[in-house]
């Protein structure tokens, strides 16, 4: 799909299809309206008055222009009305979810060339980059498909969006905003892919090569075999991985900005079990069933370093991300076995289906040995964080209130919600154990937070940031700009983080 900012005049063109904003109580103050209305030749107010056409959030008209035409396959053959609530209540995510569901409706009746009127989409308190910027990512992650194992894709196809902006001649600095919203949407897309993958094809080994297969100059990819991982004592990780027959890979992908003081380092750590059958503390059928997509985190840090090798912010980042799938094979490590971390601290496996800790554990001492002074883990860790705080938000757990706040505003900026719960070093008593250092489950009562401390317990001096997208990872429907399956949950946090340190840096 092509997407490009234009000047021209939607309606002198052969456009299939232009979409236009409306604000709630607001439509008839809008230029794009008033100059629609007048090629339709004055005829909206009846569908605004009726209700039809209105900035109801969620609504989405389709009015067929060409059918007013005497040349009907000549000039812009379609509007669509695109309904995006008050603009007092207006945001990034309501931009995103009325346009995702505008350009899907334009797919439906089969426009390949798309145009959206940028100004109509200009509300309170979010600024024109930042509108391109969004809507950019929007054509991407709107018409997402999963159809890689499908033997007949769908036909419809958007070809190319114009992103209108008038006659502002200010084009190459609003290409930047372009281009890295490009960037952002193929990512969480890539994301998305990587988490409706099925397990088979998705394992260790094929993460491994999507990361080999990045060809940024800025990245650099390293992988780690288990011989490696046996070598640094990954104790914990090397543990989950022995019930599996395919290998763990542990990927390491740096990126080192430019202008960047090289001593800071931040590392986006991401869990990255292929599949997690629970091991030989295994899952139930409908426990198991979307366990493909406990690989999400780690997907979510790939996805994002593929954003940042082309956005280029101003820092240093390490990505890690530990890939195994957790099986329940005949030399799978058992409930009451002793494993020990890369750092020392001896673990007591108290259930083999809390296994993303146990690799973080090492992902987080790797982090720390290679420099790293902030810490982000991203992780589907917990069922218990659904009952916490269901699927609207991700939960956050930190210990340096400053950073931590400062990475749920980069997700708040960014379009995703964040929720942070506390540490209280008092919970840490649950996961004590009676013969080791500690043990990897801390029972049932605030099981995302013991789960979030067990990570901690391992990150030495750096800030860290913990955030468990077990619940907004997947969606069971599609609904505005998430698609039913992955969502790609975190990746926009992500890069937000890193853009946000970069001007801070400077
Ligand atoms: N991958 C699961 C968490 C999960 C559950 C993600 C549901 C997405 C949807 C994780 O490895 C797990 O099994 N956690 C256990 C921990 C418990 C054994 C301490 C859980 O949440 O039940
Ligand atoms: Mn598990
Ligand atoms: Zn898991």
């Amino acid at each position: 799909m092509n997407i490009e900012l234009d000047s021209m005049d939607p309606l002198n063109s052969d456009l299939d299809c232009l979409i236009i904003g409306l604000f709630d109580g607001e439509e008839t103050k809008s230029p794009a309206y008033n100059r629609v209305d007048k090629f339709l030749g004055d005829s909206l107010h009846v569908l605004l008055e009726t209700g039809e056409v209105s900035g109801r959030y969620g609504s989405n008209v389709l009015v067929h222009s060409l059918l007013l035409s005497s040349t009907p396959n000549e000039g812009l053959k379609r509007i669509i009305f695109c309904g995006l609530g008050s603009n007092a209540k207006f945001s990034i995510s309501r931009l995103r979810n009325s346009l995702a569901t505008a350009l899907r409706r334009a797919r439906g009746a089969n426009c390949k060339h798309v145009a959206i009127d940028v100004a109509s989409f200009l509300g309170e308190g979010i600024g024109l980059s930042n509108v391109i910027e969004q809507v950019a990512q929007t054509c991407h992650t709107g018409l997402y498909r999963y159809e890689h194992f499908k033997s007949r894709k769908a036909q419809s196809t958007v070809e190319e969006v114009k992103i209108l902006i008038g006659d502002d001649n200010n084009h190459a600095k609003l290409d930047d905003f372009l281009n890295s919203g490009k960037a952002i949407g193929e990512s969480v897309n890539l994301a998305r892919d990587l988490s409706n993958g099925p397990p088979n094809i998705v394992t260790p080994t094929r993460m491994a090569e999507i990361a080999n297969g990045f060809n940024s100059p800025n990245l650099s990819v390293e992988i780690l075999e288990a011989e490696d991982m046996n070598e640094l004592g990954m104790g914990a990780l090397l543990g989950v991985a022995r019930g599996s027959a395919q290998p763990p890979k542990l990927i390491v992908i740096s990126y080192f900005g430019k202008r960047s003081k090289k001593e800071d380092v931040i590392a986006f750590l991401g869990k990255g079990i292929t599949f997690d059958s629970g091991g030989l503390d295994i899952k139930s059928a409908s426990g198991m069933r979307s366990m493909k997509g406990d690989m999400a985190g780690g997907a979510a840090v790939l996805s994002a370093m593929s954003a940042i090798g082309q956005i280029q912010p101003d820092l240093n980042v390490i990505a890690i991300i530990p890939a195994t799938e957790n099986m329940p094979g005949g030399d799978a490590q058992r409930p009451g076995d002793v494993v020990t971390a890369m750092d020392g601290t001896t673990i007591e496996i108290d259930n083999t289906d809390a296994e993303g800790r146990l690799v973080l554990a090492d992902a987080v001492c790797l982090a720390l040995d290679r420099g790293a002074t902030k810490i982000i883990d991203v992780a589907t860790l917990t069922g218990a964080i659904m009952s916490a705080l269901g699927d609207q938000c991700v939960g956050a757990f930190g210990n340096k209130p400053d950073f931590t706040k400062l990475v749920i505003q980069a997700g708040e900026s960014a379009g995703e919600r964040i929720w942070e719960l506390p540490t209280y070093e008092e919970y840490g008593k649950q996961f004590e154990s009676d013969i080791a250092d500690i043990k990897n489950s801390g029972g049932r009562a605030a099981g995302a937070i013991t789960g979030a401390m067990f990570i901690g317990h391992f990150r030495g001096k750096a800030d860290w940031v913990h955030l468990d997208i077990a619940a907004t990872s997947r969606s069971s429907v599609t609904k505005g700009e998430t698609p039913k399956g992955a969502t790609g949950s975190g990746v926009r946090t992500l890069v937000n983080v890193a853009h946000i340190l970069s001007q801070s840096t400077r």
